[in-house]
């Protein structure tokens, strides 16, 4: 097929998912602008669906992604890689602003961007076999844009010790790290990931969408504005009903189990 996203939407428990496969397998999924204003636009085109728990972002064939494409980077000049990275971080956006929580199923390569894509996502899980790095400084420029996610995640010392040397790990180092939070074979790494959608698919709709909100919220803000858009949260989520409606449903199921 040519290069492209795919969405295909399954249920779990009665809940709506979707995942989204970036497919330009014979490049190892290598980011190109065609590719990156496709996976933009199908990321975007999920936020419409308000039925929806969860998003899973995958990779075609045998990498997730193996980083921007080098072959489009080798041809840019200092306007149009301004363009290019852009289109990176508008990548990595579009996880990050889209309201549902998002999965990354590292079902190998995740280098570059690809990794700073995995980085956006929510939780990550990564087939065993995974290979985990940030190159750029091999290939003459910096890690930049959602790069600066990744000292959040593992720690300063981790993170300089990948950015300055370009040199890549395993999918075990990178869970004792803390950059993904399952591993398992590749065989399993569906049945891995299941108990998050069930998880999800158990909770309040709403009231994930408003925690992934706040989240980056928190991300943004001094300790005490965090804890300030947490109030504020908490007070706008008593404006929908799902609040009282949970909350019933809890005490009565509790009562009835007791009877
Ligand atoms: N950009 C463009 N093409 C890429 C690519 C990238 N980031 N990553 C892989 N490819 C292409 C390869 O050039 C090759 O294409 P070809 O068959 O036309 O030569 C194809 O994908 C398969 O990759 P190949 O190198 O044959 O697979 P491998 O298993 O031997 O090696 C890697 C895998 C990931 C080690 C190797 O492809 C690599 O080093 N890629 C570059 C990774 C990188 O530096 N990414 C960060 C960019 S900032």
């Amino acid at each position: 097929m040519m290069a492209g996203v795919s969405i295909d939407r399954f249920s779990v428990d009665g809940a709506a998912f979707a995942t989204l496969t970036i497919d330009n397998a014979a490049k190892l999924n290598a980011l190109s602008t065609p590719l990156m204003e496709a996976f933009i636009a199908a990321v975007q085109s999920l936020g419409d669906d308000s039925t929806l728990r969860a998003a899973i972002v995958t990779g075609a064939g045998r990498a997730f992604v193996g980083g921007a494409d080098i072959d489009e980077m080798a041809a840019l000049g200092p306007e149009t890689a301004r363009a290019f990275i852009t289109n990176v971080h508008r990548c990595c956006a579009a996880v990050r602003d889209l309201s549902i929580p998002v999965l990354a199923r590292i079902n190998g390569y995740a280098l570059g961007a690809g990794l700073e894509l995995a980085a956006a996502c929510d939780l990550r899980a990564a087939a065993d076999h995974a290979v985990l790095g940030m190159p750029e400084v091999r290939l003459g420029i910096p890690s930049v844009v959602e790069a600066a996610l990744l000292p959040s995640l593992v720690g300063w010392g981790r993170a300089r010790e990948m950015l300055l040397t370009g040199a890549t790990f395993s999918a075990e180092d990178a869970l004792q790290w803390g950059l993904v939070e399952k591993i398992a074979p590749l065989a399993e790494l569906d049945d891995a990931i299941r108990p998050w959608l069930q998880a999800l698919a158990a909770c309040e709709p709403g009231a994930v969408r408003a925690q992934k909100t706040l989240i980056r919220r928190w991300e943004q803000l001094p300790m005490a504005g965090a804890i300030a858009a947490g109030i504020d949260a908490f007070e706008a989520s008593w404006r929908t009903p799902a609040p009282a409606a949970a909350m019933a449903a809890h005490l009565a199921a509790r009562r009835s189990s007791k009877s």
